[in-house]
């Protein structure tokens, strides 16, 4: 099982979206924000925000709201994002490339190392500053260079044993991409992204109406 935290998921899975909102305000001088304008902004009620914030200290006063600043930099560090992290991307096809290509994420910390691959014809081409290697060398670059965090997008029959490979050397939070459920020690975060599952949200609603529909028909 991958590593349990302290704080719900749900909440957690919130924080992004908050911090996002604020990061606007602020971009925008945006001096303070009501609690109500703010749980308009992000379409979350001002009392699960409330309460949300209220897990990782007391942010904002009865009467003002928020204090855009302060609230952006106490989430920019309640999520990490004020510090930088090493990170390599294990599949050089066609998802490994577009994250590899992102540089968004470099410019908030994520620093790609290195990919790796294991289709000889892509050995030594770079993508920005980062090498494509052989996955036969994990083991040892990974004992010589400081990792962080390893993106896994390769197919999913070679992930599991990919996995491992990391998480024996030492590798504590993994991006995974690759549709399967992965299996990693307790000590291990494990994220795993679907966009499908995003696209086929999209989908229930294009179709709820016609869905419930048919139902109250059948009732
Ligand atoms: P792709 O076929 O273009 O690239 C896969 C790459 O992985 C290839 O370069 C291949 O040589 C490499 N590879 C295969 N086995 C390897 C191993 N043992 N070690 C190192 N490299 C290895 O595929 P694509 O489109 O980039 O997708 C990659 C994975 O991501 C697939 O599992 C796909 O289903 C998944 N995917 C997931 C998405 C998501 O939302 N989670 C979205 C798109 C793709």
């Amino acid at each position: 099982m991958s590593k349990t935290s302290i704080v719900s998921m749900h909440v957690i899975r919130r924080l992004p979206s908050y911090y996002r909102c604020l990061k606007e305000l602020q971009k925008n001088n945006v001096n303070k924000i009501s609690s109500s304008e703010l749980s308009e902004k992000i379409g979350v009620s001002e009392s699960q925000i409330r309460q949300d914030l209220y897990n990782y200290g007391n942010f904002g006063k009865q009467g003002y709201g928020y204090d855009v600043i302060k609230l952006y930099n106490a989430l920019k560090r309640i999520l990490g994002l004020d510090k930088t992290y090493n990170t390599i991307i294990i599949g050089a096809g066609n998802l490994g490339q577009a994250i590899a290509n992102y540089t968004d994420f470099e410019e908030i910390g994520f620093n790609l190392k290195s990919i790796f691959d294991i289709n000889p014809r892509l050995f030594k081409i770079k993508i920005r500053d980062a090498k494509i290697m052989n996955i036969n060398i994990l083991e040892d670059f990974l004992a010589t260079n400081k990792i962080d965090i390893a993106i896994l997008c390769i197919p999913k029959d070679d992930a599991q044993i990919i996995a491992d490979r990391l998480t024996k050397c030492g590798i504590k939070a993994i991006w995974n991409f690759s549709p399967i459920d992965l299996k990693v020690p307790d000590d291990v975060i494990l994220e795993n992204v679907q966009l499908s599952d995003s696209l086929f949200t999209l989908s229930y609603r294009l179709n709820e109406d016609d869905l419930f529909k048919r139902i109250k028909k059948e009732k």
